[in-house]
């Protein structure tokens, strides 16, 4: 029997997570859960999986959710707080496994004092290794904790990987839908609305890793994701469009052979590979193999695109680089989320952040941190000046 801890049990990840847990009750048993504000599910999910700890974003929310579980005559479930409730939830010890599934930075301290406390993890925050990928590999391999990718891409790669070795490999293609807007003209992209933006073909997710995959910066940050977890320089790791998303990536060895992982599209397969790793239990996520007859690849177009060239060049300056690509990228959807800025907007707060920003290597949880918060603070500022310029009637781009 596994306990697991899920950081982020309310989102789309920690809610397919419980639902294997639902599916395997011989297996798996929730012993963490962290939330952020929506204390309505996170309510529910206390009352069904009885865990002994559940944590949510401020005291507040707290509050709130103890209380509710009070007159409703739940009890023995400890009720914590902000970040240090997160690495509370990561770090008990009767977690054998840490499903780290919270959006942004947000999760980047629980998941690194999960790998300190030596918990394997199954890593769906992409934006953590894309912020500290660099310090969370290095803490893993001198702790000798697995870190299993649940990205799906990510998740490919590994099982294909397991074929071969790192000197075997000649490079790694990650898959990409292409988003709801790989077909529009480039004249109509700045006037994408959010509603369009929010429609992903193939995947029901987040609003963040919505609105990057329709950017495609979702795939930037993915490449540093790969290059962070299997070693590999950004040159070796490429992109290629596909917008079945059928084919969930593919490894390219020296010999010329290449493998690809195929399945459903559906986030509970590599969450069940992560969670039962090294083995391979049985489900019902069958493929059907007619599903193969039409199969597109295309290269990504990097003037429609744009984010993805920034996440290259962030990836190849390293260090502080790719914090704020992740940083501005946040702030940036929020405000198109919010609608101040336009579609477009997005890519050019980003590239105006990432050249405001020095070059440094943080080699500490806490420098990261620092590094992430002038970044917002950058874009913020960036996003700010665009507003002002626009309310005034000057020329403006955002
Ligand atoms: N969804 C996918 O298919 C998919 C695929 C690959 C990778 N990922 C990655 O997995 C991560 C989660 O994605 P998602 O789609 O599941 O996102 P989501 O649906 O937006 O869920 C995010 C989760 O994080 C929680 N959260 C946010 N801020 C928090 C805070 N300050 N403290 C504690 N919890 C907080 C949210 O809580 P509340 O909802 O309660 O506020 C929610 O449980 C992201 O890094 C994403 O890139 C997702």
């Amino acid at each position: 029997m596994k306990n697991i801890a899920i950081l982020g049990s309310t989102g789309s990840i920690g809610t397919s997570t419980l639902s294997i847990v639902a599916s395997y009750p011989e297996r798996y048993r929730v012993a963490s859960l962290v939330a952020g504000r929506n204390v309505h599910l996170a309510f529910q999910q206390c009352a069904r999986w009885r865990p002994l700890l559940a944590s949510m974003a401020t005291p507040e929310l707290a509050q709130q959710l103890a209380a509710r579980l009070r007159s409703s005559g739940v009890t023995g479930i400890e009720i914590v707080h902000g970040t240090e409730g997160s690495v509370r939830a990561a770090t008990l010890k009767e977690v054998d496994f840490v499903v780290s599934a919270i959006v942004g930075v947000a999760g980047l301290e629980a998941t690194y004092a999960a790998v300190m406390a030596g918990k394997p993890i199954g890593l769906a925050n992409k934006e953590c290794m894309v912020a500290a990928g660099e310090i969370l590999t290095a803490a893993a391999r001198e702790e000798k904790v697995p870190l299993l990718p649940i990205d799906s891409e990510h998740n490919a790669i590994h099982q294909c990987m397991r074929a071969g070795t790192l000197q075997e490999v000649k490079q790694i293609w990650l898959t990409a839908s292409g988003g709801p807007f790989r077909k529009l003209p480039l004249s109509e992209f700045e006037h994408i609305t959010v509603e369009q933006a929010l429609k992903h073909p193939t995947w029901v997710m987040g609003q963040r890793i919505t609105i990057d995959s329709a950017t495609l910066l979702n795939k930037g940050l993915e490449i540093i994701e790969a290059c962070r977890l299997f070693d590999l320089p950004p040159a070796q790791v490429k992109v290629t469009v596909h917008p079945q998303s059928t084919v969930h990536s593919l490894v390219e060895y020296v010999d010329g052979s290449i493998l690809a992982q195929i399945s459903v599209t559906d986030m509970r397969l590599p969450i069940l590979y992560a969670l039962s790793y090294p083995e391979r239990v049985e489900s019902e996520l069958n493929f059907d193999m007619r599903a193969l007859a039409d199969l597109h690849f295309e290269p990504p177009d990097l003037e429609r695109f744009p984010c993805l060239r920034l996440a290259y060049e962030a990836a190849e300056a390293g260090g502080a680089h790719p914090i704020a690509l992740n940083a501005s990228d946040e702030v940036a959807v929020a405000a198109f989320l919010e609608g101040r800025i336009s579609f477009m907007g997005i890519p050019r707060t980003i590239e105006e952040v990432l050249a405001a920003t020095p070059a440094s290597h943080p080699s500490t949880i806490a420098e990261v941190l620092e590094v992430d918060a002038q970044s917002r603070e950058r874009a913020h500022a960036v996003i700010a000046a665009r507003t002002v310029a626009a309310r005034k009637d000057m020329p403006v781009r955002a």
